[in-house]
């Protein structure tokens, strides 16, 4: 019980001075309850309110990929550079150290293989152990357009359930077929559908034209996806043209984990994410790091 003696009043309310507004300014979420705000601000980095998310959740259809071969060597040494893990729940308790500081989304969705028609998923992963594993959000591929469009919609929609139930916020990702061409009006459209559904964040892929429009007529925030390894140059000016036209953020990771120095490749990736800096800028700091090896 507290001590009841000594007690000193309490006066210092400051009557004059209004409330201070805290909390991110993250699009979208000034009307989500305090943990999913918080989740949130573990993928958004608090500083600049954008993210470099370093994605390896390719096995869960994929198998084994050139790059992740040994997570435990390719991946975990690359941990702590970024703001948030993308993966599955198989990987993060095998290989990734708990004591990493990055934040957490955890793939929540999954079923055939690259052996089947990829948008006939299901939701893999209860609530539950998204919280038991300190998910920092849920993540789950949206085929809009898809031979199964409705069960992917569904499996999105469930997720968000499931998510405000206990406040874990759930990225969509748009995934695009082999026969949708990856234009600023289907990803416009979307990006708009997956956000509407209630998504609170959404992780699309580049275009070189109306980027921009995408991303504005998105209410939460878009994340840009990696996709195919490229130059080094090319994936620094893609990611750097993402943020310039209002992306909030990156998720790659065979552009990182494929390269030939994916620390120097991931911090080239965090300076421009983070720092404005130019392609060729970023660029010089994955050059070096080679050098250094
Ligand atoms: C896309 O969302 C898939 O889930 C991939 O497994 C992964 O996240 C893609 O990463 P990247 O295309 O940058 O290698």
């Amino acid at each position: 019980m507290a001590d009841l003696e000594g007690n000193r009043n309490a006066k210092s309310f400051a009557p004059e001075t209004p409330e201070l507004q805290l909390g991110h300014s993250i699009k979208g979420a000034h009307n989500l309850d305090w943990g999913m705000q918080h989740r949130l601000g573990r993928v958004l980095s608090g500083s600049t309110g954008r993210t470099v998310m370093l994605a390896f959740d390719h096995g869960y259809f994929q198998g084994p990929t050139s790059g992740l071969e040994r997570l435990d060597l390719n991946i975990s040494p690359l941990s702590d550079y970024a703001d948030a893990l993308m993966c599955t729940r198989g990987a993060l308790r095998t290989a990734m150290p708990p004591t990493t500081g990055a934040g957490l989304v955890l793939r929540a969705s999954g079923g055939p293989s690259v052996l089947k028609e990829l948008s006939d998923e299901q939701t893999a992963l209860a609530i539950e152990d998204a919280v038991r594993l300190d998910a920092s959000a849920v993540a789950v591929q949206v085929f809009i357009g898809g031979e199964h469009e409705t069960q992917s919609v569904k499996n999105l929609t469930t997720l968000i359930d499931d998510g405000y139930r206990v406040g874990v916020p759930v990225l969509g990702v748009t995934a695009v077929g082999k026969d949708l061409t990856r234009d600023a009006r289907y990803l416009g459209l979307a990006t708009r559908i997956i956000a509407e559904l209630g998504a609170q964040l959404v992780k699309t892929y580049y275009c070189e034209s109306g980027f921009e429009d995408v991303v504005a007529g998105c209410p939460v925030p878009v994340i840009m996806a990696g996709g195919k390894k490229l130059p080094e140059l090319d994936a620094l000016t893609m990611a750097s043209r993402a943020v310039r036209a209002g992306a909030a953020g990156v998720d790659m990771g065979r552009n990182i984990f494929q390269s030939d120095s994916p620390i120097g490749m991931i911090q080239a990736i965090r300076a421009v994410v983070h720092d404005d800096a130019s392609p060729e800028d970023a660029y010089a700091i994955y050059s070096d790091s080679r050098k250094a090896v």
